[in-house]
């Protein structure tokens, strides 16, 4: 075990795996079938125990835990300063810390900032009359003449963003669930006590925060009209797609808000910090911008949103690697708790080329719980139905319940997640896609995962390296070398369900991995020749080529 002192290294986002867990789903204690604390405790030696059998990954970012009325599963806050107790109470937290810790891993949990549930006692009082103290936590407006909301900004979960409170004859604004009410961050104390917030936790001693909904956090001063969107089609697009919401969200005033969270954190040591916001290449520029820190970077969402083509992964990256200033850090992003599993988008095979690309870029990636086991989607009945977004928007495919399925552990019945009836269905073939049954099998997903994570930890071109992509005759492939002087790879890449050949200058070179795992490890291979099985990579140590 390392010492604090060696845990506490600086800038330690730029060299970690991050693993995220979405509690509800990870491992339940308590038999109620919901995931808890105690369950992350338990299963905490499988994400690192120190040894190359451990899945190796350095950091875990926990989706939200506080005390929650659950509408949008902890996304919906009632009380910042306590654990909610279907996962567990505050001392058990102190405890995953510590023990987090103890295993030379960080702790990063969600902040949610834009909004708090509308049973938190804050928005209770705000509702109570228009001169409450706390009236203008949030954001009220009075109707239109004609007594319909103030403007057209649209709610992320489907309808109008305001919801009409009779008591004060005002609307309040959601930019999300009418449970979620928007606080406002035009209001001093607002920001103050968001501040206490975070260093609440800060001394609790948690590494970092992954702060959610940032585009929603303020709104345009003048409540303009988002501008109708001409292409339009209604019934048929997502009801969302109606306006372009350039009133609603995405407002400049944004980065000051981020930046005064860099100020907290830079109180401290070694805390780092990830915005969540789906937004493209300028855009997050302008993120890396809101902060000189090196532990601050926006989420990079931008794989998820490209068609699973070579080319089209390595224009984006190729430009991403570029446009980033000489003090930002990269990261990537292939699944998460709102969008569809890699299995499901792409299918198994191409997953593990996922898993190879994921895990050699430069950047931190970002692990959804049960990718590495090749989890799918699992999709409900209309009967079991959790997820707010599915019951406001149904039908669209819009649901997020079928990412969030319980973790596949062994072949036990319900996958060894819970001993009752777990609260989403498991995924039916948990009795083969399931860690135990993983971690017999030497050319597994999660060995793959494994075996990457262990090699990236050790290598300097994977974790430092330069980033250069190949320009090969074959469109299929994404071939790009990681440089570090010390040490240089190459990672090939083949995005199709065929064979093929590639040709590059490299005579000598050193098998460290392929995807199908069935290659030695130091095995000679010919890059000027080499054949690719279909769905294959290869990650090749060239040093000596
Ligand atoms: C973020 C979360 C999502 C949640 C929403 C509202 O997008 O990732 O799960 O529903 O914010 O808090």
């Amino acid at each position: 075990m390392k010492t604090p002192a060696e845990i506490n290294q600086e800038n330690w986002i730029r060299t970690a795996v991050v693993y995220q867990i979405y509690p509800r789903s990870f491992k339940d204690t308590s038999g109620n079938g919901i995931g808890d604390l105690n369950g992350i405790i338990e299963k905490l030696d499988y994400l690192n125990n120190g040894t190359e059998k451990s899945l190796g990954v350095d950091a875990i970012w926990l989706s939200p835990v506080y005390k929650s009325p659950m509408v949008d599963f902890g996304y919906d806050v009632s009380d910042h300063y306590s654990i909610d107790p279907i996962f567990g109470t505050l001392e058990t937290f102190d405890k995953l810390t510590a023990e987090v810790h103890k295993r030379s891993m960080k702790l990063i949990i969600d902040f949610i900032p834009n909004h708090t549930s509308s049973k938190h006692p804050w928005f209770l009082e705000s509702c109570a009359s228009r001169n409450n103290p706390k009236r203008d936590w949030y954001v009220w407006h009075d109707p239109k003449p004609d007594g319909s909301p103030p403007n057209n900004w649209l709610s992320n979960f489907g309808g109008s963003a305001w919801s009409y409170e009779e008591r004060t004859k005002q609307y309040y604004l959601h930019s999300w669930a009418k449970e979620q009410p928007d606080l406002n961050w035009r209001n001093d104390e607002v920001r103050n006590e968001m501040n206490k917030i975070l260093k609440f936790w800060l001394d609790r001693g948690v590494d970092g925060f992954r702060v959610d909904a940032v585009p929603s956090l303020i709104e345009d001063l003048y409540f303009r009209d988002d501008i109708p969107n001409p292409n339009y089609v209604p019934g048929k697009d997502n009801p969302l797609n109606k306006f372009h919401r350039v009133y609603s969200q995405g407002r400049p005033e944004t980065i000051d808000i981020i930046n005064s969270f860099c100020n907290i954190l830079e109180g401290y040591k070694n805390k780092f910090m990830v915005t969540e916001s789906h937004i493209q290449l300028p855009e997050m520029i302008k993120m890396y911008q809101a902060c000189d820190s090196k532990m601050h970077f926006p989420f990079n969402f931008n794989l998820m949103d490209l068609s699973w083509n070579a080319q089209a992964f390595k224009r984006f990256i190729d430009t991403f690697d570029k446009s980033l200033g000489t003090e930002d850090w990269p990261n990537y992003v292939l699944g998460n708790h709102d969008l569809a599993r890699l299995v499901s988008r792409i299918g198994k095979s191409q997953a593990r080329i996922a898993a190879m690309l994921l895990l050699t870029l430069r950047g931190t990636p970002f692990i959804y719980y049960g990718e590495e086991l090749g989890m799918k989607d699992v999709n409900t009945t209309s009967e079991r139905i959790q997820d707010i977004l599915e019951k406001q928007i149904p039908g669209k495919n819009l649901g997020r319940d079928p990412e969030r399925s319980p973790m596949q552990w062994n072949e036990h019945p319900y996958g060894g997640f819970s001993k009752v009836d777990p609260w989403l269905p498991i995924a039916e073939d948990y009795k083969t896609i399931n860690i135990e049954s993983e971690s017999a099998d030497p050319r597994s997903m999660l060995n793959l995962y494994r075996k990457l994570i262990h090699y990236r930890k050790k290598s300097s071109a994977l974790i430092q390296g330069t980033y250069q992509s190949m320009d090969l005759e074959n469109e299929d492939i994404f071939a790009f070398v990681r440089d570090s002087k010390k040490e240089k790879v190459v990672i090939i890449l083949n995005f199709s369900n065929k064979q093929q050949r590639v040709s590059l200058t490299t005579k000598n070179a050193k098998v460290i991995c392929n995807t199908l795992l069935d290659r030695k490890f130091g095995s000679e291979v010919n890059l000027e020749n080499l054949t690719l099985g279909p769905n294959e990579g290869y990650l090749v140590d060239i040093s000596k080529g």
